[in-house]
């Protein structure tokens, strides 16, 4: 595969981005991007296996089963264009159904140079797949992506795994517009999306039993130690997952276990805990399968089709661009 690598985020913006997110006032936040380094990558990887995390399993029996359909549904040629593929597993169901019908082009577009090379190890065994990665922000790499597109050539936009719940619900919806801003009519998206269930089992699939989320989520502060020269001390922060029902979504938070005072030399910072204070990390939102459609019409897509899976409630929507 060949990778066009800019990184995606600089070790300026890290920094910039952790202070700005450490100093605001009430609630500190991370921004959830930075959970996704070499070792984040390595640990969303073993998430996906957990037993209390369907989501991943439910996305893959959906894809499993409709991938040809959902293929017959556009209209050729088609390049594919993946919006954080992660190891890009799941995709193997979409780009093989693609292989039988012809030559096509795949571009992962990932913010993790390593989940870009996991994908490329994972897919490039596919025949009649050619795959140009791009190491790139979401909208940065769709744009790239775009501006490679032949004439005639329509484009698939994949967007699995519920990726759009790290997005507060607004925030979303004009990030579904922005894709659409870069698309043309006739276009498609294909979003997944995860729906409500009951908060023992929202709850279970983000603090499993095993602490691969926590550790998962921990990392995080590892990294800024790294990267930033910083001195968390791991031991006295805790992995916390909390249902927010008003919001519809779980949130994972980092909790101080004590008071304490904690350097980041590399972003000019020296900032104060207090005991229980909390760093929020990443939130991930909860649908109704209804809901999808008047989101989908709010971004300037139709919802053309919908597939629920029977084990874990999750949905897979096909999105034509108007
Ligand atoms: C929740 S994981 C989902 C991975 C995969 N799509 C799946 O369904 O299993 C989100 C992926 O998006 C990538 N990512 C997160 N923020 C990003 C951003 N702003 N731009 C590009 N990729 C991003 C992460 O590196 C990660 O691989």
């Amino acid at each position: 595969m060949l990778i066009h690598a800019i990184p995606a985020n600089t070790a300026y913006e890290f920094a910039a981005d952790v202070r700005d997110g450490l100093t605001r006032p009430g609630q500190k936040e991370l921004p959830s991007k930075y959970l996704y380094d070499d070792v984040g990558s390595a640990l969303f990887e073993v998430i996906s296996h957990l037993p209390e995390y369907g989501l991943t399993r439910a996305d893959e029996r959906l894809l499993q089963r409709h991938a040809g359909e959902i293929v017959d549904r556009l209209d050729a040629p088609v390049a594919v264009a993946e919006l954080g593929s992660g190891s890009g597993k799941k995709t193997r169901w979409i780009l093989e159904a693609f292989s039988r019908r012809g030559p096509t082009s795949y571009y992962p577009v990932e913010i993790s140079r390593s989940a870009l090379v996991m994908c490329e190890r994972e897919l490039s065994d596919i025949d009649s797949i050619s795959i140009v990665g791009f190491e790139r922000e979401y909208l940065d790499g769709l744009l790239e992506v775009a501006a490679y597109r032949r004439p005639g050539q329509h484009l698939l936009v994949l967007f699995l795994g519920s990726t759009i719940g790290n997005f507060d619900r607004p925030v979303g919806v004009k990030f579904l517009a922005a894709v659409r801003g870069i698309l043309e009519p006739g276009d498609s998206l294909l979003l997944g999306t995860d729906l409500e269930k009951p908060a023992l089992q929202l709850h279970k699939a983000y603090d499993d039993e095993l602490g691969v989320t926590a550790a998962f989520n921990l990392n995080l502060l590892a990294r800024i130690n790294r990267e930033l020269d910083a001195d968390f001390d791991l031991s006295q922060f805790a992995h916390v997952a909390r249902i927010n029902h008003e919001a519809r979504s779980v949130e994972m938070h980092l909790q101080s276990q004590r008071r304490q005072t904690v350097r980041i030399p590399a972003a000019d910072l020296r900032i104060e805990f207090a005991e229980g204070e909390t760093i929020w990390t990443e939130s991930s939102h909860k649908y109704s399968a209804e809901e999808v459609f008047p989101m989908a019409s709010d971004a300037g897509f139709c919802c053309q089709a919908q597939w629920i899976d029977e084990q874990w409630p999750f949905a897979e929507n096909l999105l034509i661009a108007e």
